[in-house]
């Protein structure tokens, strides 16, 4: 009898723990998903740091997988000066697709004819923010791309 009274007990106990740890958990990802979301960052493989443009921009898609899901986007690598960097291929007005134009040397939108310098900051348009760069780093000769999950 005393047996099956501490065995409910600890199993109510346990159970309000798990309960309280849940709501916790929600709570923390209502008040501050931002930062929450900010820190679950994963980087995928693009390509090899050779084949990284020697200088201006150079359009690469990224493939990797989102549970079950294939993800392909299309984003550019810049290398500018001493910096390298990627910057997304989405228009800060209303996400259509950019592309680089070598001859104007200018990130143009089809959409509405924003236009962006080679850094990714507006110059034409109706965009009003800069094309979003990327998390990239480059470990033992590979170009990575970090993708907030
Ligand atoms: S979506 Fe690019 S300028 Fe409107």
């Amino acid at each position: 009898m005393d047996g099956r009274r501490v065995f409910l007990k600890r199993f109510v106990k346990s159970g309000f723990g798990l309960l309280a740890f849940l709501f916790g958990a929600t709570l923390l990802r209502f008040l501050y998903p931002s930062q929450v979301r900010a820190r679950q960052l994963l980087y995928h493989p693009l390509l090899k740091e050779d084949d990284i443009p020697r200088q201006g921009v150079r359009r690469v898609h990224l493939t990797y997988d989102k549970g079950e899901k294939t993800i392909t986007m299309r984003l550019f690598l810049v290398h500018a000066g001493a910096d390298i960097f990627a910057l997304s291929s989405s228009c800060a007005h209303l996400g259509c697709l950019v592309d680089w134009s070598r001859h104007k040397e200018q990130f143009i939108c089809p959409c509405h004819g924003g236009k962006y310098d080679m850094q990714g900051n507006v110059v034409a348009g109706p965009p009003p923010l800069s094309l979003a760069r990327m998390p990239l780093k480059i470990e033992n000769g590979i170009v990575y791309i970090g993708i907030k999950v």
